[in-house]
């Protein structure tokens, strides 16, 4: 990928510039940005952390993470070194109003030598408990005053629940229009994630069939192998409910259930979405139970090795009730999906690392084949490859070799890696780059971020003001907890195999 396109001056401020998330995705993908020629001509990334380190520590230690993390793998020395002209370091405290005059005089300088105005970006790559405080401090300093050329970017999670995102989303917009806040979901920024839009509205054949009449239920499943690693202060304040279902989950199932927009316009898309985050229907706080599941993985094996149960792992409370497993039902009532369930399920150390979503088809309507041909019969099934594999697998039924009509499940495929060579840009690149072309379509708007919390809260509610009694409920390596089946076996459905079993 690369382009003649050139994007205004731009300095990018990263406030926590030290910490992983700077060094194994953001530079990375700034990185391969700038060797794709994406970058401006007048461009700088300005770190800011309280760490009392020199500019050339934080450039080496940038160097190290982008040879682990670019998914171009070690850098090229002569690119590196024309690269890493572009950091700059500034040792800083948050809360100090002086850190901000620092950034105005340093901005000031770069734009007195390129003889132009740049584009600020204010990134937020910092615990959430931080976020006010900087925006305030942003704010009073006057660093945000120009709304074309300032935005600040928060990561993920927006809020604990629907009041903090709330008072959030209104502290932010006391100082910056909606049109200048980046809200993170990477997901969004996924290839495949993104190629759910051109599927669905890039082609005539499959929009027709796209609803309660033709489509049977929907799962959407994020499984991942890992534990929460060092994450264990963060995850015992989130669980797997607001770590993942709140955001990457709920938006893949707006990409799915969504209105065609009229355009790609960033209103529009992000209108079609927050329509069906709306019509998500309301769980009744008495009926949680039939909607969603929970739970915690206990000690198991994970690729051939022993791992610890959650509540063992580092700063994760003994009889830690958090839940690392989360399996939903929702129904989206409109006329396009009315009784069609959408089953929602994560959880960490699973037995495979796999992202899928399944759109299960109804039957034939009527079945001509005499049973001896139908005795594998399976529905369509069109199942869509988010990671590690990017895809797409459409079942149909054909006639199996021989004398006899035999029917049998076959599948046709699409995979990424077979049809492109060129390398598929990570998520934090095209997010970046918007960010800096000021294209929000693919950003989470404050209405957006309230409704999931809202779809969200009388199960938040109902668990923490019921620790569950049988944690841990599944061992690590294994599919999670049998609730989950019974919650979709009661429908008469069954969860997608991980990974869906392969047909002949
Ligand atoms: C993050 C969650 O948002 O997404 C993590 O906080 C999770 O807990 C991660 O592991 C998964 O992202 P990906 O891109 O690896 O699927």
């Amino acid at each position: 990928m690369e382009t003649d396109k050139k994007l205004n001056p731009t300095i990018i401020i990263i406030l926590g510039a030290t910490g992983d998330l700077t060094w194994r995705k953001l530079i990375p993908a700034i990185y391969n940005l700038y060797l794709d020629k994406w970058i401006p001509d007048h461009f700088a990334v300005i770190g800011i952390s309280h760490k009392d380190i020199t500019v050339d520590d934080f450039k080496k230690r940038l160097h190290e993470g982008v040879n682990k993390f670019s998914r171009r793998g070690k850098a090229k020395a002569s690119e590196w070194n024309s690269f890493e002209k572009y950091l700059n370091y500034h040792k800083a405290e948050f809360n100090v109003a002086g850190t901000y005059t620092a950034i105005e005089k340093q901005i000031q300088k770069f734009e007195k030598e390129w003889k132009v105005s740049a584009n600020r970006i204010f990134y937020l790559a910092v615990p959430p408990n931080s976020f006010d405080e900087i925006a305030l401090k942003i704010g009073s300093s006057g660093l945000a005053k120009n709304k074309l050329l300032s935005r600040i970017v928060i990561e993920k999670p927006f809020g604990y629940d629907l009041v903090s995102a709330k008072h959030l989303n209104d502290l932010l917009h006391t100082i910056f229009d909606e049109g200048q806040i980046y809200r993170i979901d990477h997901y969004l920024g996924k290839e495949t994630v993104q190629n759910i839009l051109a599927f669905r509205f890039a082609n005539a054949m499959f929009e027709p069939i796209w609803n309660r009449i033709y489509i049977d239920s929907v799962q959407i499943s994020v499984a991942e192998q890992l534990g929460v690693e060092n994450r264990g202060n963060y995850y015992e304040t989130a669980g797997a409910l607001r770590d993942m279902i709140q955001n990457h989950l709920l938006q893949l199932l707006c990409l799915i259930a969504m209105e065609p927009p009229v355009s790609f316009e960033a209103d529009e898309v992000r209108n079609r979405k927050v329509d069906v985050l709306n019509a998500a229907r309301k769980i009744r706080p008495e009926e949680v139970h039939k909607y969603a599941v929970r739970g915690q993985y206990g000690a198991g094996w994970i690729q051939g090795k022993k791992v610890v149960g959650y509540r063992k792992e580092p700063d994760v409370n003994k009889d830690s009730s958090k839940e690392t497993f989360a399996a939903l039902k929702l129904f989206i009532d409109n006329w396009r999906w009315q009784g069609v369930p959408f089953y929602l399920r994560t959880g960490k150390r699973l037995n495979e690392t796999l992202s899928v979503i399944t759109i299960q088809f109804r039957p034939v309507p009527h079945q001509s084949f005499p049973s001896e041909a139908t005795g594998n019969w399976q529905p369509n099934r069109l199942v869509l490859y988010i990671q590690p594999h990017m895809g797409i697998r459409m079942r149909f039924q054909a006639k199996r070799p021989g004398l006899k009509m035999n029917l049998y499940p076959v599948d046709m495929q699409f995979n990424y890696d077979d049809t492109y060579t060129s390398g598929t840009p990570e998520a934090y690149e095209t997010l970046l780059l918007d960010i800096m072309e000021g294209d929000s379509t693919l950003f989470m708007r404050a209405d957006q971020v309230e409704a999931a919390w809202k779809i969200l809260m009388p199960v938040i509610n109902s668990w923490e003001a019921n620790p569950s009694v049988n944690f841990p409920n599944y061992e690590s390596g294994m599919q999670g907890p049998e609730d989950a089946e019974a919650l979709i076996a009661k429908d008469g459905h069954s969860w997608s195999v991980i990974p869906p079993e392969k047909s002949e």
